[in-house]
């Protein structure tokens, strides 16, 4: 099976990568590293099943290469993820997110590959506008882009929906919930476990934006990773009942689906700040940097995820946490 990973030297994208070698796939990755680095893919170097295109996905020219050897599924990662940075720069965030995934749609079109969009669950709205405590967000919950990541992404989906309707693309959006673990960047706003992690080490104390109330629910990166290599390998039309609000699929000219996936615990980011700590540092508030584009609570419910891939989380954060620490140990050793 061919495949090609967009952003596959990125932080999630190394562990799909990682996971379609280890099952006897020809996997070819698409990476500017911008934000993502050849090291992470360091581990992988010796294997011939490894091709890594090194360049932009804006370029006609690297996708034509990237796609050379016509791959059957295409995980699209690719992104400008960085909240502020999209609200300080959104052209930037737009250039890739949008104008890239246009450009890989139009250039995968006559090869119809499944293609899996990774997208994020921060297009959703605010939980407490729609559903009562204790009941995650599926499906078929709405959406309320609050930043202009969340509305790239969102924008990007849509492209994606409507490729799958008018040319009959295959299609499948995931929208997984935050995600944490080894080579997560500790400089990005959405690593907050790393972050916190690394300050510690660092016998800094841990700065918490805002009150700290907002919730997240965490997904250890190779469950994240598992979720994505799932869903792409098993048929959009197996998962095609998992739509947007369970619509008509009979207008449809291929199977087109969207599946979300978290743990399924929510934890209070002072909460989790105080766990990290210990008794090492202190946890301080400081002044959100964008409130306007908080959420204030995540939690998931993945059931369809469940029902329709058979995938749940294995590992707890607890556990996560404990070998995100290690790898940072290992790294700062280095
Ligand atoms: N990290 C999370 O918590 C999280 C949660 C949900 C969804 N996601 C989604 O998962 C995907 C991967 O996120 P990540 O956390 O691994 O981020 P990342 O920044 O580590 O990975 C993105 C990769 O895309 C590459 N890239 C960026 N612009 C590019 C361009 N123009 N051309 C080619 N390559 C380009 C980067 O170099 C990087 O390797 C993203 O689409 C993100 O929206 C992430």
């Amino acid at each position: 099976m061919n495949v090609l990973v967009t952003g596959g030297g990125g932080f999630i994208g190394r562990w799909v990568v990682g996971k379609l070698l280890s099952m006897g796939c020809q996997v070819t990755v698409l990476d500017n590293f911008s934000s993502g680095s050849p090291k992470n893919l360091y581990e992988y170097r010796h294997n011939p099943a490894l091709n890594i295109v090194c360049g932009d996905l804006l370029s006609d020219k690297i996708l034509r290469r990237a796609l050379l050897l016509k791959p059957d599924i295409v995980f699209h990662l690719a992104a400008r993820i960085n909240v502020q940075h999209s609200i300080d720069q959104p052209r930037d965030t737009f250039n890739t997110d949008v104008l890239g995934t246009f450009r890989l749609l139009e250039a995968v079109r006559p090869m119809r590959p499944h293609f899996v969009m990774v997208s994020t669950c921060m297009v959703f709205a605010p939980m407490d506008e729609v559903v009562g405590a204790g009941i995650g967000i599926s499906e078929a919950h709405p959406v309320k882009p609050a930043s202009p990541y969340a509305g790239a992404k969102l924008a990007a989906e849509h492209l994606v929906e409507s490729y799958a309707r008018t040319y009959g693309l295959p299609a499948t959006i995931l929208r997984p919930f935050n995600t944490y673990g080894p080579f997560q960047r500790i400089d990005g706003e959405g690593g907050v476990i790393a972050i916190f992690l690394d300050r510690v080490m660092h016998h800094q104390n841990l700065l918490v934006y805002g009150d700290g109330l907002q919730t997240r629910d965490f997904l250890y990166v190779e469950d994240c990773a598992d979720f994505i290599v799932r869903a792409g390998l098993s048929p959009a039309s197996a998962h095609a009942g998992a739509r947007i609000g369970g619509g008509d699929a009979s207008s449809d000219r291929a199977p087109f689906s969207l599946l979300v996936g978290g743990s399924g615990i929510e934890i209070r980011i002072i909460d989790l700040a105080c766990i990290i700590a210990g008794n090492a540092v202190a946890v301080e508030n400081v002044a959100h940097i964008h409130p306007q584009s908080e959420i204030k609570r995540l939690l998931c419910d993945s059931a369809k995820a469940r029902a329709f891939l058979g995938w749940q989380p294995q590992v707890s954060l607890t556990e996560g946490i404990e070998r995100t620490r290690i790898w940072l140990r290992e790294r700062m050793n280095e």
